[in-house]
């Protein structure tokens, strides 16, 4: 239910509409070259999935949102059940102990905005290896994967409640798409969040 409301664009604690909370907004790459290449710091992996992996998605994402409760029925619902699409497409990264500390996935969209694109999908790191950089490898490895996969575009999206995860993306080159003045709004909040990166030379 809640993931239905996070992609079809309702707001991610309140209703949908106008009113106050974090509003959802949408960012797209247009090309897939001259991404940035982040290097993972020794003694971290990334691996894809594998078959059971649904349990350390589901850990790792109750642990980056608190608010809300993803389960097995969760990670089905968004991912389908052919394995080897999985296996594909998404990314653990682990810690020296082999523990999954992180997660992304490179998924599509075959009709959006009357394009094929490759999705940025659930991107989350557990608390404690928060703000330690480990996004950024971990980006830089689901874009790839996604180029890899013959995608030449992507997309995402994320809520005006994310500044981590904006500030991340704009790093990564995705520009915001503003359809309607409401975007222009959340986007110049955002701003208000993120005043010395690529937002400040926009026009919004
Ligand atoms: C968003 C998330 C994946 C970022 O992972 P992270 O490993 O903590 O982030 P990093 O330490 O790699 O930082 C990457 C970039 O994020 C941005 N960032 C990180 N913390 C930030 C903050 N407090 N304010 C603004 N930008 C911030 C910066 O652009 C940073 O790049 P810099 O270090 O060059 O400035 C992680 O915080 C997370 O899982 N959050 C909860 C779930 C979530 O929001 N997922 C994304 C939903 S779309």
């Amino acid at each position: 239910m809640w993931d239905a409301m996070l992609f079809s664009g309702g707001t991610e604690t309140g209703p949908s509409g106008p009113g106050p909370g974090p509003r959802r907004v949408t960012m797209v790459r247009e090309h897939l070259a001259d991404l940035p290449e982040h290097a993972l710091p020794e003694g971290l992996s990334l691996r894809p999935y594998r078959p059971g992996d649904e349990a350390a998605w589901v850990r790792v994402l109750n642990l980056a949102h608190p608010r809300r409760t993803f389960t097995t029925e969760t990670f089905r619902a968004e991912f389908g059940r052919d394995d080897e699409v999985i296996a594909r497409r998404q990314l653990y990264l682990c810690g020296g102990d082999g523990v999954e500390i992180g997660t992304a996935t490179a998924w599509f969209d075959d009709d959006y905005n009357g394009k094929s694109y490759g999705r940025v999908h659930w991107v989350a790191i557990v608390p404690t290896f928060q703000g330690l950089g480990l996004s950024r490898p971990l980006l830089s490895a689901v874009c790839r994967r996604l180029g890899e996969l013959g995608h030449v575009r992507a997309c995402l999206a994320t809520y005006t409640s994310r500044v981590p995860a904006v500030g991340l993306y704009l790093k990564f080159g995705f520009v915001p798409e503003i359809r309607d003045p409401r975007d222009a709004a959340a986007w110049r909040l955002l701003r208000e969040s993120l005043p010395d990166g690529p937002l400040s030379r926009m026009e919004l």
